[in-house]
């Protein structure tokens, strides 16, 4: 198998101010610069606010920097959007696309998270696409056959390795404290890959990252991010605090 080198994500959501956002970015810089060897990947996605500070904050630390959101056009008459382009130009290399949160807040379709992770692979950004079932759909029994219909709904026909990210994030387990166990995330992870490996081919869903998202904590990374299928994390509330996000990615 190929060893898929772990992504661990920072989703700050709508939080941070001036002060405490750029401390926490210049205090996860500060622990990639003394422990460069961490064998992850390390990406903080502050809100559009604190991007060209985060941007400035990390700068030469290797921790990249991503938006959480961006619009499927490039520029144009789209009051308070954010092109992919305009991120791209301002430094980042991922995108977050279609988190649940949107999904629900602005109702986006499967179609919109697709032309939106089109853009940022047009704008040169790594799209993070992010796929999962509610609680609801769980106890219906649905789902394998949501996240594979999100996947197959919201994945670009260009996506390939380098350029896509799945997040798998349960709706039920984001923000609640309620984690999928080993077993729950290793088993719709492998259904992810099966289906990626259906659309785009058994080498590209081989090197994909799949990261599990929702209440990853210190006390259960390590046995999540040990799973097979898991390469990584989408990290919300515990991405806050640099303490925990560290120890998350040093459990990677
Ligand atoms: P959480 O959020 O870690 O706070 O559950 C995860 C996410 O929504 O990306």
């Amino acid at each position: 198998m190929t060893k898929r080198r772990p992504l661990i994500a920072g989703n700050w959501k709508m939080n941070g101010l001036k002060a405490d956002g750029l401390a926490l970015a210049a205090g996860v810089a500060a622990k990639l610069k003394a422990e460069p060897n961490v064998a992850c990947d390390l990406l903080v996605c502050p809100p559009f606010t604190l991007l060209a500070g985060v941007i400035d904050a990390v700068a030469g630390s290797g921790v990249a920097v991503g938006g959480q959101d961006c619009h499927a056009k490039v520029s144009g008459a789209h009051t308070g959007d954010t092109s992919a382009t305009m991120l791209a130009d301002l430094g980042c290399k991922y995108v977050i696309v279609g988190h649940s949160e949107r999904r629900t807040d602005h109702g986006e379709s499967d179609a919109v998270v697709k032309a939106k992770a089109t853009a940022a692979h047009a704008a040169g950004l790594i799209a993070v696409v992010c796929i999962g079932e509610t609680l609801a759909q769980r106890d219906a029994g649905q789902t394998f056959e949501v996240n594979r219909s999100q996947l197959r709904g919201s994945l670009p026909e260009d996506a390939t390795a380098a350029n896509t990210v799945i997040a798998y994030e349960p709706v039920w387990a984001i923000g609640t404290g309620r984690v999928a166990t080993p077993a729950q995330a290793q088993e719709v992870h492998a259904v992810i890959r099966a289906e990626l490996a259906a659309i785009q081919g058994p080498a590209v869903a081989e090197r994909t990252r799949i990261l599990y998202g929702g209440s990853l904590k210190p006390d259960n990374a390590k046995e999540l991010l040990a799973l097979p299928d898991v390469d990584g994390g989408l990290i919300g509330g515990a991405a806050l605090k640099v303490e925990d996000f560290w120890a998350i990615a040093t459990s990677a």
